[in-house]
């Protein structure tokens, strides 16, 4: 702008300068025509001397002839006489004007006529003077008067010839001079318009450019200098112009920049009014540019003395660091920023002016984050938490698990212990039989009556009698056997029920309770875990023993039943019915109608546990007059990968 300015300067003291110069020039030739002018007027006046001097020669040349036309020699030296001193006070005032003027050297024509005068001049007074000398010395001649009649006429014509010559030169260089005058009155007015033309044109279009640098000083830089024509002023408008450019360029680059941020920006001065604010800041806070400059820092930020707090504040520290504040929105919303400040001085031609750039963050979006951020931490610290309380829960179901087996081993347990006097029975009489058939050998042999075929016999029977306890006792080990790790395995179905009944027939036999069992071929093949099969079978057979040995008509009643997909065995027996509130309760673990030492209430839950591990059902069938539990399993057991057991048809038993 100072450049501009001193540019803009020196461009007018050029242009007046020129204009100087011109004006000038412009008086010199005034001047010049001016003492050209009164050169020429000084010339007329001497010519009007000349003129009337000669017009005074020819009066005293009319007085002499007048003396000599006297004829009386008194009068005429009288009028000699008066002549003679007319002359003198003549010569006199002649020599008096010529002298001072000069005036006759000065210009050729005048000097040329009055080169011409003097000679006239000098004719008529030689002739004067002879005139006066023959008047003196032959005075009353009659001829010499005749003669000096004839002379005084003839000088008389060429003083009049003279003068003539005079007038018209006179009225030449006087028309010459008002020609000239016209010339000079039309050049100087020419020359005085051009000047006010010039001068004009000039002062305007400066007044444009300075009125242009007086817009652009005040802000608006889309106010442009005009920049027609091609001289210097219009290169100065078309260079002040490309300023106004570069400056608009460079306003709108910092502008751009500061409205890039994503921090509210407000600049505001020592006294706290807002100098300038980002297009952030105006979108954070709702309002428009206008309603903020100028205002007072205290619309936006309304904390007291905020203004006063910060600039000692940046006194004492150069910039104020993060302190956190409330900016109230136009629509009286707050918002909380961390507000930091920096200093700034600016000089410029007004003075210095100070204040402080402020940055201001909203912290909404930080506040949000933070609240997020505890929120997960607290989620996580649940999910932590809910995976602890799983990872427990999952060692609580694997003791529960463990527990469950144990359970399971324990009432596998109870019920051996249950059955213990009938399979004590069961083993006691094969044992009893092999006891009496070797006794019967031993007297067979004391008596020497040793029949092949008595031997043969008894020694059958004690082998079958043998077979049966062993098998008793493998059916105990295979019942006493941990079934619970034992991976399935294609059984007979016919041995899985047999080693179940095996442990109880004897102990249903000493209660007078029929036993009601299917023929199976030994072909059925059931894929489980049979051990555990067997085990629910005994619940099951024990359960309806302790239901019909109360009741007079005692039968227990084993079926099968299948389809292709399973297989349904059912445990019938003749006792009471169970009744609804009881019903609802089988299945619940320690649930017990039983009394203390005799019944745990364990059975039917871990039967239930163990067939339902075999993708199969345990249920007390609700249709059945009698009470009839049934077992339903899958031929096959799923593999690893296949969603359903693969299918057997086994319908023949
Ligand atoms: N066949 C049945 N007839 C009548 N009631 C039965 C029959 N089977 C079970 N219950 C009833 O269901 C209850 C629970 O049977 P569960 O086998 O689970 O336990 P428990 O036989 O009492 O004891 P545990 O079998 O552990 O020795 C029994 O106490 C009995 O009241
Ligand atoms: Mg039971």
């Amino acid at each position: 702008m100072r450049k501009t300015i001193r540019y803009l300067t020196r461009t007018i003291r050029g242009k007046l300068t020129t204009i100087g110069c011109a004006i000038v020039v412009m008086i010199l030739i005034l001047g010049v025509l001016h003492g050209y002018m009164w050169e020429s007027i000084a010339e007329i006046e001497a010519w009007r001397i000349h003129s009337l001097r000669t017009e005074l020669l020819i009066h005293e040349l009319r007085f002499l002839e007048k003396a000599a036309e006297t004829r009386n020699p008194e009068e005429r030296r009288l009028y000699v006489g008066q002549y003679i001193q007319k002359r003198a006070e003549l010569v006199s005032e002649l020599e008096a004007l010529q002298g001072p003027r000069g005036i006759f050297v000065q210009s050729t024509t005048i000097s040329t006529q009055a080169d011409q005068e003097n000679a006239i001049r000098k004719t008529f007074l030689e002739n004067i003077r002879s005139l006066e000398t023959r008047l003196r010395t032959a005075p009353g001649n009659e001829n010499l008067i005749a003669s000096e009649g004839d002379l005084l006429y003839a000088l008389s014509k060429s003083l009049r010839a003279a003068g003539a010559l005079h007038e018209k030169l006179l009225w030449k260089d006087v028309r010459r001079y008002q020609r000239l005058v016209l010339v000079m009155i039309f050049l100087g007015t020419s020359v005085l318009l051009l000047g006010i033309w010039i001068a004009a044109r000039t002062t305007r279009r400066i007044q444009l450019v300075a009125n242009t640098a007086n817009e652009i000083n005040r802000g608006n830089l889309n106010s442009k200098a005009p920049e027609a024509g091609s001289d210097e002023l219009s290169d100065l408008a078309i260079s002040f112009n490309q300023m106004t450019e570069k400056l608009i360029q460079e306003k709108e680059y910092s502008e751009s920049i500061l409205s890039s941020m994503g921090e509210m920006l407000v600049v505001v001065s020592e006294a706290g009014t807002i100098l300038h604010a980002n297009t952030a800041c105006l979108d954070a806070t709702g309002y428009e540019r206008d309603e903020l400059l100028g205002k007072e820092i205290c619309l936006l930020i309304p904390e007291k003395d905020f203004c006063k707090d910060i600039m000692a504040g940046i006194k004492r520290y150069g910039v104020q660091k993060d302190s956190s504040i409330r900016v109230v929105q136009k629509g009286g919303t707050e918002i909380s920023v961390a507000v930091s400040g920096t200093a700034f001085s600016s000089r410029s031609s007004s003075g210095t002016s100070k204040g402080a750039i402020l940055v201001l963050k909203d912290m909404t979006d930080y506040n949000l984050l933070m609240e997020e951020s505890q929120r997960r931490s607290t989620a996580e610290a649940t999910a932590q938490l809910e995976k602890e309380k799983s990872a427990e829960l999952t060692v609580l179901n694997q003791k529960l698990r463990e527990t469950q087996a144990q359970v399971i081993e324990t009432s596998k347990f109870a019920a051996l212990g249950e059955m213990a006097s009938g399979i004590a029975h069961e083993i006691n009489n094969p044992l009893a039989i092999i006891h009496g058939k070797a006794g019967q050998l031993k007297d067979l042999i004391e008596v020497d009556k040793l029949d092949p075929l008595k031997i043969s016999e008894i020694a059958t029977k004690i082998e079958v009698t043998a077979m049966r306890v062993a098998k008793i006792v493998k059916s105990l080990r295979t019942f006493a056997h941990d079934g619970k790790s034992e991976p399935t395995q294609r059984l007979a179905l016919k041995g899985i029920l047999d080693d179940a009944l095996d442990m109880c027939r004897e102990r249903f036999k000493i209660h007078g309770i029929t036993l009601i069992v299917p023929e199976i071929s030994r072909g059925v093949v059931l894929e489980c875990r049979g051990v555990q099969i067997s085990q629910v079978l005994i619940n099951l057979l024990n359960n309806a023993h302790d239901a019909v040995c109360e009741v007079p008509e005692k039968w227990i009643k084993v079926e099968l039943d299948s389809n292709p997909d399973h297989v349904e065995i059912s445990v019938t027996d003749s006792g009471e019915k169970i009744s609804p509130e009881i019903r609802a309760r089988l299945m619940e673990p320690f649930f017990t109608t039983k009394p203390v030492g005799k019944g745990s209430g364990l059975g039917l839950s871990i039967s239930r546990s163990i067939i339902e591990s075999h993708q199969g059902q345990l249920e007390l069938d609700s249709e059945s007059q009698q009470t009839r539990f049934v077992i339903r399993l899958p031929w096959r057991q799923p593999r690893e990968g296949s969603d359903a057991p693969t299918t057997v048809n086994t319908t023949n038993f």
